[in-house]
Parts: structure tokens; C-alpha cells; sequence
């Protein structure tokens, strides 16, 4: 019989190894991440093209803020230019995009020019690219405790009420299904303090390609080990 091949609603993907593609190649650290907005464009496209319905892309984690400076500055202005100049080509895919992390640290014209993207695609049905941009799960968890607390404090709710739906209404992903396959490249096998709560029963999957080097056809490739897997959600399934 023949099956139709399973295809991820959420695909979420750490993007990883832009620094030693740049190393290999004898450049500076940033010239990888300037190779990876192609890979970015490259991951829209094949997820539109393959009518995956949400793309979480993790781009800089609050961790990030350590690295060297020239190195958060080039980060910095690369996707200042990337949220600017790319709207337009978005809205024309039928890509809404959301930018998720702590706001906090942004300057008002960054801030607005997060506003302007997410205005811009506001019409997208094809595809919602989340990009996930100063964002560490950890925090975003204990945000969550800290305005259920509070609304149990205020007398706004019980704690019987804190519930697995009330923790995930308060998270960052609120609107967003848990992703069903996370993607990081680079060979690394970790989450880097990427989506702990929400990945509870995803697929993983660790190419060891670098994130520059990401094209339509590594997303191609990582669709069709998706669809080889059996998901149990702790049950037992013809396949077991
Ligand atoms: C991922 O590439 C991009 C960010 C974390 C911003 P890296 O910069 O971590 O590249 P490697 O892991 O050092 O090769
Ligand atoms: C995770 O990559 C963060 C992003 C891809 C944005 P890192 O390169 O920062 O993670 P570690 O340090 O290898 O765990
Ligand atoms: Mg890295």
C-alpha cells in the first residue's frame, strides 16, 4: 500500500556551524553568517515549495550576547538588513513572519523595524516563518512561572489551574504548534536552550553539513528522514 509521505507541520532548525564554514574557508567568523542568509532563503523556499506550514528558525540565542563584540555587531546589523530588505519577497511568497525573543535589549529603531516585517507579511498563508532572534527557553519558561504566579497572587486563577495548556498559553509559542522535527546542522547534538519545553516529543535529526551549506536539497533530504519515522507518543503502533 502506498503511503503518503508524512510531511512535518512545524519544522524548526538550530542553524549552526557559520563560524567554522568561515574558518575553513580562512575568513572572518562573520562572513559565515553572511553565507548563511542564503541558506535562510533557501529553507523559506523548499518549506513553502513542500507545504510545511511553520518554519522556527533559531538565529541568535541570548547566550549569543557573550561572543566577541565585532562578532554580535556584524549579527546585529546582518539581520537588521535581512528583516528590511527581505519583506517584500516574503509578502510575495505568502510567508508571515514573526520575530520571537526578548525585545528587551533592542534599540526602537530595531524594535521598529520588527514591527515593519511583521506588518508587511501580516497577509501570509502559506508559510509562518518564526525567527527566533535573542531567545533562550530557559527564561522564556521562567517568564511563564513568573505571570502564572503573579495571576495566582492577584486571585485571577488557582494553582489547580496551572495546567499543561495554561503553562503553553504562557510561553513565547503561544500561537504556535510544538514543532514535529527539529533540524540542527553542523554535527553538534544539543538543543543549546532551543524550545525545551515544546520539543517533548519531536523528531531530531543532526546532519553534519554546516549551515551555509544548507540548500533545498539538504531540506529535501532531512523531509524524507522525517517521513521514515515512527512517532509513538508513548504508544504502541502497527509498526512496534
Ligand atoms: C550559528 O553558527 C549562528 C549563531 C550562533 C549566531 P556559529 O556562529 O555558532 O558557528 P560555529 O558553531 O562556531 O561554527
Ligand atoms: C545555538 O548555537 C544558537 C544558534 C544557532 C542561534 P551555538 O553555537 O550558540 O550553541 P553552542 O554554544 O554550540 O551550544
Ligand atoms: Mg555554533
Amino acid at each position: 500500500m502506498n503511503r503518503v509521505k508524512a510531511i512535518p507541520t512545524h519544522v524548526a532548525i538550530i542553524m549552526d556551524g557559520n563560524g567554522r564554514w568561515a574558518k575553513q574557508r580562512g575568513k572572518e567568523r562573520s562572513e559565515g553568517h553572511f553565507a548563511g542568509v542564503a541558506s535562510v532563503r533557501a529553507a523559506v523556499r523548499a518549506a513553502v515549495r513542500n507545504g510545511v506550514k511553520w518554519l522556527t528558525l533559531y538565529a541568535f540565542s541570548t547566550e549569543n550576547w557573550g561572543r566577541p563584540i565585532q562578532e554580535v555587531e556584524a549579527i546585529m546589523e546582518l539581520f537588521c538588513r535581512t528583516v528590511v530588505g527581505e519583506g517584500d519577497e516574503l509578502a510575495r511568497q505568502g510567508v508571515r513572519v514573526k520575530i520571537m525573543g526578548e525585545h528587551t535589549h533592542f534599540s526602537p529603531s530595531v524594535i521598529e523595524m520588527i514591527e515593519r516585517i511583521e506588518n508587511t507579511t501580516v497577509g501570509g498563508d502559506k508559510l509562518t516563518l518564526v525567527l527566533a532572534f535573542n531567545y533562550s527557553s530557559r527564561r522564556e519558561i521562567m517568564l511563564a512561572a513568573q505571570q502564572l504566579a503573579k495571576r495566582v497572587a492577584e486571585g485571577e486563577m488557582s494553582a489547580e489551574e496551572i495546567t499543561e495548556e495554561s503553562i503553553s498559553s504562557a510561553l513565547m509559542t503561544s500561537e504556535i504548534p510544538d514543532p514535529d522535527f527539529i533540524i540542527r546542522t553542523s554535527g553538534e547534538c544539543r538543543l543549546s536552550n532551543f524550545l525545551l519545553w515544546q520539543a517533548s516529543y519531536a523528531e531530531f535529526y543532526f546532519p553534519e553539513v554546516l549551515w551555509p551549506d544548507f540548500d533545498e536539497t539538504e531540506f529535501d533530504k532531512a523531509l524524507e528522514v522525517y517521513a521514515e519515522r515512527d512517532r509513538r507518543y508513548g504508544l504502541v503502533t502497527e509498526e512496534s
